[in-house]
């Protein structure tokens, strides 16, 4: 189907009690719906937002646009869990019903403030030349998860030398102030992040530019999220218009942090850090993160990118959202592991210990489409040694490391049905270890690697036969010793 503006333009009330009925119909029937991850019931997921702890439980709003897999009217769904794994499906919070968010309830974040939480989060209008007006604006849920918006914008204007690309505001606590970072584009085309500062998070003054050092990177930074973890300060965004370098940037939109000194917010200056990516994978944007209560910090990122089409489309839904991180920092670097919680999946288990020789070999038990897969590879001489899951006749999505680049190489390549194959099918990474780690999180449509303990991850959407189940494990040119523990996903 194609859509048009007037399509893509309606709102979820638009549509008939037997449209939507058809459409998760559609939706349901479709053989590549996950169980374990944050998917939309219908339509279009993108960004995670509000992603907080409130009242005794986590709730994560994401970007949605329910009525097709398109970035059509965009509003907050709202899902919330007591564990960070079992998530319940709240509903509609925020729809583009005012005339600050008309065209639009953007990407935002969340905070809690006075015993309610207060959702901070852009309003995209069009004009009749539909030119872009964005607003941030304010909405606070009370504990009985009743979302009121105010009345009026609390940023209303774009300061001068900068363009109607202008949102995702990320707000946090410091002392008895609120801050907020917002993504921007300077009207030279390059992009930048603000900073705000606020008393009560609904009168914000405009701080200025946060300078990190890197003055002409990409034409747009989305999405920016700064905290703080072991005595570092670390920003996140998301820069559009970066050119491959290396194995490097090979998405359409990259998404990655700067870590240095804490933010000087005095100076607004982020010190001695330098871009990194948070994903060597094909599917990652937009992350954002938030403080557990025992004070970890906790990230969730968009498992998909725009403008890129994916072989559910045609099933009315697109896109999920990644497992939850927990993130550290090691030598200067940020590592991403699953949270603990999510052990609380893992059913029956299977455990082997082997070395293969210049061999592709399957080992009894270990076969899926849904599990969690820990593999540990020692003592190697192999040129290339690792895993193939989601295997079949003529499927395979392969996991490898290659001796002589010292590189984790990520194939999707035969992984059945191809998606957003003009950026490549190959993801590479120098990793360099005399032992490789895989903990790889596989579910019916996806695979997430954390590789080395977190010190990389690879996350990809899949769109394999469902019959592609073996796992297969393979050396070429020597040997390598392999401890392998599976773990079956409880429903
Ligand atoms: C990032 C993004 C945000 C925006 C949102 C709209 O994917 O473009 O900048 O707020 O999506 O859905």
């Amino acid at each position: 189907m194609d859509w048009n503006r007037e399509q893509r333009y309606r709102r979820w009330e638009d549509a008939s009690e037997t449209e939507r009925k058809r459409l998760e119909t559609i939706v349901n029937q479709c053989n590549w719906r996950q169980t374990f991850h944050i998917q939309p019931v219908t339509g279009l997921l993108n960004d995670p937002n509000g992603f907080s702890y409130y009242n005794g439980e986590y709730h994560l709003f994401y970007q949605w646009f329910p009525l097709g897999p398109v970035h059509g009217l965009k509003n907050w769904y709202h899902t919330k869990s007591k564990d960070l794994v079992h998530w319940e499906n709240v509903g509609l919070a925020l729809a583009p019903t005012d005339e600050f968010d008309s065209h639009g309830v953007y990407s935002g974040s969340a905070m809690e403030h006075e015993g309610q939480l207060f959702l901070m989060y852009t309003g995209n209008t069009r004009d009749e030349e539909w030119g872009r007006h964005p607003y941030q604006n304010l909405a606070v849920m009370n504990k009985d998860g009743h979302i009121k918006k105010l009345e009026k914008p609390v940023i209303s204007a774009v300061p001068d030398g900068y363009t109607d690309h202008y949102r995702d505001p990320k707000v946090w606590k410091d002392g008895h102030d609120f801050f907020a970072v917002i993504g921007a584009q300077r009207i030279n085309g390059t992009g930048a992040i603000m900073l705000y500062r606020s008393q009560d998070l609904i009168e914000w003054n405009l701080e200025g530019e946060v300078d990190i050092g890197l003055e002409d990177f990409g034409y747009m930074w989305e999405c920016p999220d700064y905290f703080e973890l072991a005595d570092y300060g670390v920003l996140l965004f998301c820069p559009q218009g970066l050119v491959q370098a290396g194995d490097s940037y090979q998405n359409i939109y990259q998404s990655g942090y700067v870590l240095g000194n804490k933010l000087n917010v005095q100076e607004r200056t982020l010190r001695n850090g330098c871009f990194r990516e948070l994903d060597r994978g094909f599917d990652f944007y937009a992350p954002q993160t938030m403080e557990a209560p025992d004070g970890r910090r906790v990230l969730v990122g968009w498992m998909g990118l725009p403008e890129i089409e994916y072989p559910t489309d045609k099933s009315g839904w697109a896109h999920c959202l990644t497992l939850p991180r927990e993130l550290s920092v090691k030598n200067g670097i940020l590592k991403q592991n699953p949270v603990k919680e999510l052990e609380l999946l893992r059913g029956g288990k299977t455990e082997a210990q082997l070395t293969i020789d210049n061999e592709t070999t399957r080992i009894e038990g270990f076969a899926g489409e849904v599990y969690e897969l820990s593999l540990m590879f020692s003592n190697f001489s192999a040129g290339q040694f690792g895993v193939e899951v989601r295997a079949g006749d003529k499927e395979k999505t392969v996991l490898k490391y290659d001796t002589h680049e010292k590189k984790v190489i990520f194939d999707r390549s035969e992984s059945g049905q191809a998606t957003g194959i003009q950026y490549g099918t190959v993801r590479k990474c120098l990793v360099e270890s005399d032992k490789i780690s895989f903990r790889i999180f596989v579910d019916v449509s996806s695979v997430e690697v954390f590789v080395n303990d977190g010190a990389e991850v690879f996350t990809a959407r899949i769109f394999p036969d469902k019959k592609s189940q073996e796992i297969r494990f393979f050396a070429h040119d020597g040997k390598t010793d392999i401890e392998a523990v599976k773990y079956e996903i409880k429903a």
